[in-house]
């Protein structure tokens, strides 16, 4: 691979690690009260009991913990491989674990309403709900950034890598015994 190329991996890979994080600790570490309240909209759930404010809270909290870490490491990490990773803007660090968490809370609600029931698999939105999430409310709140850091190639390899990263993880998960559904 060339050089550009695995500069493009890395940072595609770092850019999207605070947003990839909170889906993951929300499986973790959630449960307890569901956002919706248990509330109904047309005999479905609102967002059902997968989508709780613990996980939701800890897996945002999660995200921005991970892109402080980075940031901490990020000159090391530029000066040792000679490529050169980004830093996380102070709004960056919040809309990419918060933008991911609510585009998978955003996908359980049209899961709702299109009558599928709390864990059934989406193929697609499953694995891109959160990517969309986190890069549309980044691109929103901090545009200046996100431009910088996701050119074109960088968001290709975004789009590509994710899913295949999202079925590995919950895959594990799932033999893991922490999730019921292996997607
Ligand atoms: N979780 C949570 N809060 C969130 C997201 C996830 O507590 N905001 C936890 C829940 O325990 C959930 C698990 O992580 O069951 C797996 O997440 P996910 O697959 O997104 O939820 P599902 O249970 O599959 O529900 P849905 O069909 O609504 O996606
Ligand atoms: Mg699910």
């Amino acid at each position: 691979m060339s050089v550009s190329l695995v500069e493009t991996v890395v940072v595609a890979l770092w850019a999207m690690l605070p947003a990839y994080v909170p889906n993951n600790a929300a499986v973790v570490f959630g449960g307890d009260r569901p956002i919706d309240g248990g509330r109904t909209w047309d005999e479905s759930r609102v967002l059902g009991d997968g989508k709780t404010w613990r996980g939701t809270v800890v897996g945002t909290l999660a995200g921005v913990v991970l892109a402080l870490f980075l940031n901490a490491i990020e000159p090391v990490v530029s000066s040792a491989t000679g490529l050169s990773v980004p830093r996380f803007s102070p709004i960056a660090l919040v809309t990419l674990p918060l933008g991911a968490m609510v585009g998978d809370i955003a996908a359980s609600f049209l899961k709702r309403r299109t009558g599928r029931s709390r864990g059934a698999a989406v193929p697609g939105i499953d694995q891109l709900d959160f990517v969309l999430g986190a890069l549309s409310l980044t691109a929103l709140c901090t545009t200046d950034w996100f431009t910088k850091t996701f050119s074109l190639p960088v968001l290709a390899v975004v789009l590509l890598l994710t899913p295949l990263l999202h079925v590995g993880t919950n895959v594990v998960a799932y033999c893991a015994g922490l999730k019921s559904e292996p997607w």
